[in-house]
């Protein structure tokens, strides 16, 4: 792995040797023991779109690696002003040891990785959150104990974490049920990819999706970028709420994990998030660790 640009790229012991990682610097740092990480490195982090839990996790777990995050927004970058990406990606090569980006194209971050010469780090596009899906995956295995053979449920948009959420799950050896209206469905070659290599499933019904599920995802149904569609999908996406209905159908102790930021009483009640509250803020804690285990792989 030179890159982490989406989950498609790795292979699903890939997946695991990062979850592993993560999970062995998640105790070091609980027990308060140092990271053999060498000393000095500088993380750029760029971002076209909010953030709260990507910026602070990187720029937190590069510091505890005994390194630095240089935040840059667009609004007070060259690139916010249109210098392009190739020239943006040389110039941070020079300084940087790593890049993170947050954007709206994955086509954005791929170049970035042509033209850079330190490892890319996908922190969210359009398309894909695969520094999400991992810390999810994390959260699923310490609770479960285990990946494979757990049957995964999304249900809602089917966005960046969808796409992520199904290349990750097959990949580690889960059977997948996507909940997704007409219209609002992952990509084609996100569908196309699961269908080939795993136990998947996508369908318009909710509560098809829900039924035996050991972990259920949600996300929002306007992501960023899509605010303006915002009335039409809460019409899109009735019906689609994770309540206690859903909740009813899915198998024992199933789990609820949301990548956050949630809207309750759209794609979630206040009800469920509170019960699973311990699930979802676990789910955050580990963007952390498993961000930790991407840049002590690629950038040490
Ligand atoms: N889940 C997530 O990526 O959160 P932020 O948008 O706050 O970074
Ligand atoms: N799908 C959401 C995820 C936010 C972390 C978005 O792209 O806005």
């Amino acid at each position: 792995m030179t890159d982490l640009l989406k989950l498609l790229d790795l292979t699903g012991d890939g997946i695991t040797h990062i979850l592993d990682t993560a999970d062995f610097l998640k105790k070091e740092w609980k027990q308060k023991r140092k990271h053999d990480f060498p000393a000095g490195k500088t993380l750029a982090m760029i971002f076209s779109k909010n953030s709260t839990r990507t910026r602070v996790s990187f720029e937190t777990g590069i510091y505890q690696l005994g390194g630095q995050g240089i935040f840059l927004s667009n609004a007070d970058s060259q690139l916010g002003r249109g210098e392009p990406v190739a020239d943006t990606a040389r110039v941070l090569s020079r300084y940087c040891d790593g890049i993170m980006i947050r954007t709206f194209a994955q086509s954005e971050v791929e170049a970035f990785a042509e033209y850079a010469d330190v490892p890319v780090i996908n922190g969210l596009t359009d398309d894909f959150h695969p520094c999400q899906v991992l810390a999810d995956l994390q959260t699923i295995r310490e609770r479960k104990g285990k990946l494979a053979g757990l049957r995964v449920c999304y249900i809602g948009d089917g966005n960046n974490m969808a796409n992520s959420v199904a290349v990750g799950a097959i990949k580690c050896g889960m059977s997948v049920a996507l909940a997704c209206p007409e219209g609002y469905r992952p990509l084609p070659q996100v569908v196309a990819y699961a269908q080939s290599a795993g136990d998947f499933e996508l369908t318009a019904d909710p509560r098809a999706a829900a039924k035996g599920a050991d972990v259920i995802f949600t996300d929002v149904w306007a992501s960023m970028g899509r605010e303006s569609e915002a009335a039409a999908r809460r019409d899109a996406f009735r019906g689609y709420c994770v309540d206690d209905a859903i909740m009813s159908l899915a198998g024992k102790d199933c789990m609820v994990q949301h990548c956050l930021p949630a809207h309750r009483g759209e794609e979630i009640t206040e009800k469920v998030f509170e019960e699973h509250a311990a699930e979802i803020f676990d789910e955050a804690e580990n963007r952390l660790h498993a961000q930790k285990a991407v840049m002590y792989l690629l950038m040490r």
